[in-house]
């Protein structure tokens, strides 16, 4: 089967019917794990997973002491995901390892290819849970975490067949680099006319859960003056997000998952919860619009006589790529373009530990995030060229 056709059938792997969503620890994930473990297999590689859940395919190099190459993505989904976004490099990456016992190269460094646990925080809400065991950068907190079913961090990743106590065992200080294909989830590769691009850069990322809490009560009895609506109070917020992405050029603020409850037509809300993911390529830009917004929550639950709580979940800082693995892709990839990073990857958790490149590969119409993801299958191959290309070229370095 071809990276496309793969991808596709790794997009059946779900844990919802008739959509795409794999949640960190999830049975979905076990699942995908053990489809993309059989082809790791089928390349040569011998695989395990680690503390943390994330899947590794392991090729030996000829050199003892040369370290490993990581390569990879991530194996979680968003919530109706596509078929392309994480997927799409884990399986060039063991198609770059197929092509590699093929030729009957053997390169003096390992070569490791990462299927990550958890890069979309889909069920914890804050990103690279996988990727950052591997950097060394796992904060024990994060175990305390709760998913919207109660489930501590600490528990799904046990139940998952991880190991929380053994967290450590998952950083790798033998990395030499990480090298990651993604689609590009953006449209200027295909403004471009151009099937491949060099990242330059991954912007930063703040993401935190807000909870506003007000007093439920009848909706034919509560009169409006002697309401706390907690839903009112989120809506407010939802807005002030919207209009600070769109006063600062570059700034991209999102409210993606709200709750209110109890949830009935005839109540007035009592709580109600935000998501909130900003995001701009300048970090002081990001901190001084976050800051802003923190500010503005409460002065909106001050007026409504509704408490806010305000968790941090995410804070990550813009990350350049490695110029020695950026001019490694360049050379291989000829003429392509450079382009900087709006979406987050495992990359980001990584470069606290080891030297990151990417490579960006041209999407229909820049959609991702939805079902209508969709990378051409000459664009995958160009991708595995570049990749593979790359790969060798580090070994006579
Ligand atoms: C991951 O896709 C992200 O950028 O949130
Ligand atoms: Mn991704
Ligand atoms: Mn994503």
């Amino acid at each position: 089967m071809d990276v496309i056709g793969r991808c596709r059938k790794l997009a059946t792997v779900s844990e919802e019917a008739g959509r795409l969503t794999r949640p960190f620890a999830s049975a979905a994930m076990a699942r995908a794990n053990e489809v993309v473990g059989s082809w790791m297999e089928q390349a040569g590689m011998a695989t395990r997973t680690d503390a943390a859940g994330n899947l590794v395919g392991h090729l030996p190099g000829a050199e003892l002491d040369a370290g490993t190459l990581l390569l990879g993505s991530h194996l979680d989904t968003v919530r109706d995901a596509g078929a392309f976004d994480g997927a799409l490099g884990v399986i060039l990456a063991i198609a770059c390892v197929e092509r590699l016992r093929a030729r009957e190269i053997t390169l003096p460094f390992a070569v490791d290819v990462y299927g990550f646990a958890d890069e979309e925080g889909l069920r914890y809400g804050t990103a690279y849970l996988g990727s950052r065991a591997v950097a060394g950068t796992f904060d024990a907190e994060l175990f305390a975490l709760a998913d919207a079913d109660g489930i501590h961090l600490r528990d799904a990743l046990t139940a998952f067949g991880g190991d929380p106590v053994a967290i450590a065992s998952a950083a790798r200080p033998d990395a030499i680099g990480y090298l990651e294909a993604h689609m590009e989830q953006g449209p200027v590769l295909e403004r471009a006319g151009r099937p491949v691009g060099v990242v330059t850069a991954i912007a930063g990322q703040t993401r935190a859960q807000l909870t506003f809490t007000g007093e439920a009560g009848h909706a034919g009895t509560v009169p409006m003056a002697a309401r706390r609506d907690a839903a009112c109070a989120l809506a407010e917020f939802v807005l002030a997000v919207e209009e600070a992405g769109r006063a600062r050029p570059g700034l991209v603020a999102t409210v993606g998952r709200l709750t209110a409850s109890p949830g009935a037509p005839n109540a007035v809300p009592g709580q109600a919860t935000a998501s909130l993911d900003v995001r701009h390529a300048d970090d002081a830009v990001r901190v001084a619009a976050v800051a802003a917004l923190l500010e503005r929550a409460s002065a909106i639950g001050g007026a409504r006589d509704v408490a806010v709580r305000w968790e941090p979940r995410m804070d990550a800082p813009a990350v350049a790529m490695d110029p020695g693995l950026v001019d490694a892709l360049a050379a291989a990839a000829g003429t392509a373009p450079r382009l900087p990073s709006g979406a987050g990857h495992d990359a980001v958790a990584l470069a606290a530990a080891m030297p990151v490149g990417m490579l960006f590969v041209r999407c229909a119409g820049g959609a991702s995030h939805t079902p209508a993801e969709s990378v051409d299958p000459p664009d995958a191959g160009a991708a595995l060229d570049v990749l593979f290309a790359a790969v060798c070229s580090l070994a006579v370095r």
